[in-house]
């Protein structure tokens, strides 16, 4: 994305074309992906975490795998029932994004002692986010674009747009410079999923009834596994009630009540 590209200049045919292209993927990612293997510069300082903070730490980025899994099966899943031919290309590229989110916390996790991350992640993971992960499946499978886009590129991603940002607030160097690059892409899933969603209220104003219905089923999943995360970050009740409402405010942006 450069500096100079505004959105909101572009009618919508242009809008489609532009942003959902490999070549809008390009630009995006060429500034923070550069000379970041793995998502952070070699040199970036390891500070010494204590046990307690490494092994919350641990459970989290297990979580973040969890989420990242659920985008990453649900992107590449939605390419094969994506009602056009720019929303396919958009999906090819977020489902790299996603892989890429993927590997990197992965990565993040071994880095922190833990020789197979696999079983940890099954150890670790938030039975709200699991539940979360299996209903996104379900939509995928019943190549339901409606609930599968607000689920996965509204909730999901505004979930962890949230929850990323307060972690990049307070995490360690190298966990935060990570975070920082994953939060950029999780940006541009939700630019999406928002416009996706808002032209298909515009259509058929009527689909508005089971959007919201949906968001009645999912947000006790999301702040559930919001709770977890939190609770791992060793942030404060309230603030993690902030996050929340941070989350709640952001998805009632769409008017689904
Ligand atoms: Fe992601
Ligand atoms: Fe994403």
């Amino acid at each position: 994305m450069t500096d100079e590209f505004d959105p909101h200049a572009l009618d919508q045919k242009e809008f489609l074309e532009q942003v959902h292209s490999f070549e809008f993927w390009f630009q995006a990612v060429e500034g923070y992906l550069t000379d970041r293997p793995y998502g952070h510069r070699e040199d970036t300082p390891e500070v010494e975490l204590d046990e307690d903070r490494r092994e919350n730490l641990i459970t989290t980025l297990c979580n973040y795998c969890v989420g990242e899994t659920a985008a990453l099966d649900g992107a590449s899943g939605m390419v094969d029932f994506a009602p056009n031919r720019h929303a396919k290309i958009f999906l090819a590229t977020q489902a790299v994004d996603e892989a890429r989110h993927l590997e990197v916390f992965l990565q993040r996790i071994r880095g922190l002692g833990v020789s197979e991350p696999e079983i940890e992640i099954e150890r670790r993971a938030n039975p709200g986010l699991v539940r979360f992960k299996r209903r996104l499946h379900d939509f995928v499978a019943a190549r339901d674009w409606e609930a599968a886009i607000f689920a996965q590129n509204v909730v999901l991603e505004t979930m962890e747009n949230t929850v990323f940002r307060a972690h990049a607030a307070t995490a360690d160097p190298i966990t935060a410079e990570i975070l920082d690059g994953v939060i950029k892409d999780e940006r541009r899933h939700l630019g999406f999923g928002e416009n996706d969603i808002g032209r298909l209220l515009l259509e058929r104003p009527e689909a508005r009834a089971r959007l919201g219905e949906l968001r009645r089923e999912l947000d006790p999943l999301v702040l559930g596994a919001f709770e977890g995360a939190q609770a791992d970050l060793g942030t404060a009740r309230a603030e993690r009630a902030e996050l929340g409402r941070e989350y709640l405010t952001a998805v009632e942006r769409l008017g689904l009540t």
